[in-house]
């Protein structure tokens, strides 16, 4: 199995080479005639124009060329010079698995988490988890080896909120505490925060003095930590979410010393008004706001963890990239850190740095998506409403079901909704989100796919009931076959775009697509039925392929597929 948009596109450059045209790209694109054909080029077109050349001549004779691959596809010159592939049917007939890729030798660091300690999860948090978690499976499944690290928020100026708010409640510390009494802490802390001047100055004191290592403040922290991160761990394992690391900000704290000094020896830190800053260069022609480290109370910047965190990387895995699948709004933050750390030389030239932005989630006021309340959504809420969505569509009871599976089935439609629902626009575009149709069936939705994937499981296991045979080897006898066959074919165009413009909407398109496919020919199709033995046993052979690539499209995707989804009639 191939790309075979990159291949049509070795196929023409050679022809055109071997006619002294020296050109870039073949212009390739998938038929907009798929009647007629599979890909087709517009090269003729661009050079007729380029090089007042008629553009059906030399389309006709590229096509005489081309036509000497045989057996492989066919070639035909439409319209003013369009040149139309279509594969043969033999080559859709040999695809009998899932394309595997080699290992690409890269090693790649995702940051894809950004929890902060005693704040709960919000829908913010949401994108990230599950674009960073499918981009890390996306990655993965074209080779290379890829790190995910939750990249805990637990060092900046909150803990020592935390820390201010319970000195000045007089609340004995080794008190038990749970995720609930510290978010309502950082409630009551915020609020000090922002109402009392003097507030403000002892938490940035107490900050200091935590990342200087103050005893008590340590053992504070840890607690706090300690609470947030096993009750993080909970939601992420809920969503399906998985880290190779669980480091932190804090846990670079050991390091930020030693980098003042080698910023400051390369001349790139400077002492600022008892701050410590970079200097960052001009930026068409205009002067830029310097990048802090250290604030004048001491305490170490965001900018500053972010840049220790780097060195830390390179130095314990050497990769090739480090990702960050954090909110587009930061992109100026990510920008500077990436600026000084290159211009300190603590990554490879080669090493590519890369902020994969994200736009934000808003409800159906276009405005960021709050709840009923008009507070900020906490993503336990919307877990739970989404479950609650997802369950009104299941019977109430079924003969022979456990009320488990039933829980566990509302739980897989709710989750694939929720991540399907992100993962089906853009990364970069805000969307809103629509509690209404997330868990149905129908549209482009995580229950669509999935609801595919089951019917196909029923067909399969009927025929196996019967005796029916699945061939080994599927023989086109249809043109929605063909379709099928050719959609099936198209799946390392998709994953390799996805990977290179690091978009899971590639994957959740393409699934679409195929469950589409799908459902016409279940349609339009006999297939237990089909009395023909071997149009059956191929039939059953391509619902067999789909199956297995709609499934790992949705693994791609984050989402899992269940065994059975029952419906209320
Ligand atoms: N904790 C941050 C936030 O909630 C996100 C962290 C993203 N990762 C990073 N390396 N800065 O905004």
């Amino acid at each position: 199995m191939i790309n075979y948009k990159e291949f049509f596109q070795k196929e023409v450059l050679k022809v055109l080479e071997g006619k002294g045209f020296i050109v870039q790209d073949a212009l390739i694109s998938q038929s907009n005639r798929p009647d007629i054909s599979d890909y087709q080029s517009n090269i003729s077109l661009v050079l007729g124009k380029q090089r007042g050349l008629n553009p059906r001549e030399i389309a006709n004779s590229l096509a005489e060329d081309l036509s000497a691959n045989g057996g492989l596809y066919s070639v035909r010159v439409d319209g003013p010079g369009f040149i139309n592939f279509s594969l043969s049917n033999k080559i859709l007939e040999d695809n009998s698995e899932i394309f595997s890729f080699c290992p690409s030798g890269r090693t790649i660091i995702i940051d894809y988490g950004g929890p902060n300690i005693a704040k709960a999860l919000h829908v913010g948090h949401l994108r990230a988890a599950v674009i960073g978690e499918s981009l890390k499976r996306i990655m993965r499944e074209v080779g290379d080896r890829v790190i995910g690290d939750v990249h805990f928020g637990d060092w900046g100026t909150p803990i020592g909120m935390l820390i201010s708010q319970l000195k000045k409640e007089g609340i004995d510390w080794r008190r038990e505490m749970d995720i609930e009494s510290i978010s309502e802490l950082y409630k009551r802390a915020s609020l000090s925060f922002k109402e009392e001047e003097g507030f403000k100055e002892q938490a940035r004191i107490a900050t200091s003095e935590l990342q200087a290592g103050n005893v008590e403040y340590m053992k504070l922290w840890q607690k706090f930590h300690d609470v947030s991160i096993s009750e993080i761990k909970k939601i992420y394992e809920r969503l399906d979410v998985n880290f190779d690391l669980w480091l932190g900000e804090s846990d670079v704290n050991d390091i930020l010393p030693e980098m003042f000094i080698d910023l400051q020896k390369k001349g790139l830190a400077v002492e600022s008004e008892g701050a410590v800053i970079v200097r960052l260069n001009q930026l068409k022609g205009r002067d830029r706001a310097p990048f802090i480290l250290r604030k004048t109370d001491g305490a170490y910047t965001y900018a500053a963890t972010d840049l220790a965190t780097i060195i830390q990387r390179v130095k314990d895995f050497n990769p090739d990239g480090i990702l960050y699948v954090v909110d587009a709004r930061q992109r100026e933050h990510f920008e500077q850190v990436f600026e000084v750390a290159r211009r300190a030389g603590y990554v490879r030239e080669e090493v590519s740095l890369e902020h994969l932005g994200f736009g934000t989630v808003n409800g159906s006021d276009g405005k960021p998506f709050k709840t009923r309340e008009g507070g900020v959504m906490n993503l336990v809420d919307l877990l739970s409403l989404a479950e609650e969505k997802a369950r009104d569509l299941l019977p109430d009871f079924s003969e022979g079901v456990s009320e488990e599976e039933l829980r566990k089935q509302a739980e897989q439609v709710a989750i694939g909704g929720i991540k399907y629902q992100d993962l089906k626009n853009n990364r970069i575009s805000d969307y809103i989100f629509d509690t209404d149709n997330f868990t149905k069936t129908e549209g482009r939705t995580g229950a669509y796919i999935q609801y595919a994937i089951v019917r196909i499981n029923s067909i399969l296991s009927k025929a196996k009931e019967k005796g029916y045979n699945i061939a080994r080897r599927v023989k086109i006898s249809h043109g929605i076959e063909r379709e099928l066959m050719l959609t099936l074919e198209r799946y390392p165009e998709f994953i390799l775009r996805a990977y290179e413009i690091r978009e899971p909407s590639e994957i959740s398109e393409y699934a679409y697509i195929l469950a589409q496919k799908f459902s016409s020919l279940y349609s339009e199709l006999n297939i237990l039925g089909e009395e023909d033995e071997e149009k059956r046993s191929s039939r059953l052979k391509i619902l067999e392929l789909t199956r297995d690539c709609l499934k790992k499209m949705l693994w791609l995707l984050g989402i899992s597929s269940p065994e059975r989804m029952l419906r209320k009639d």
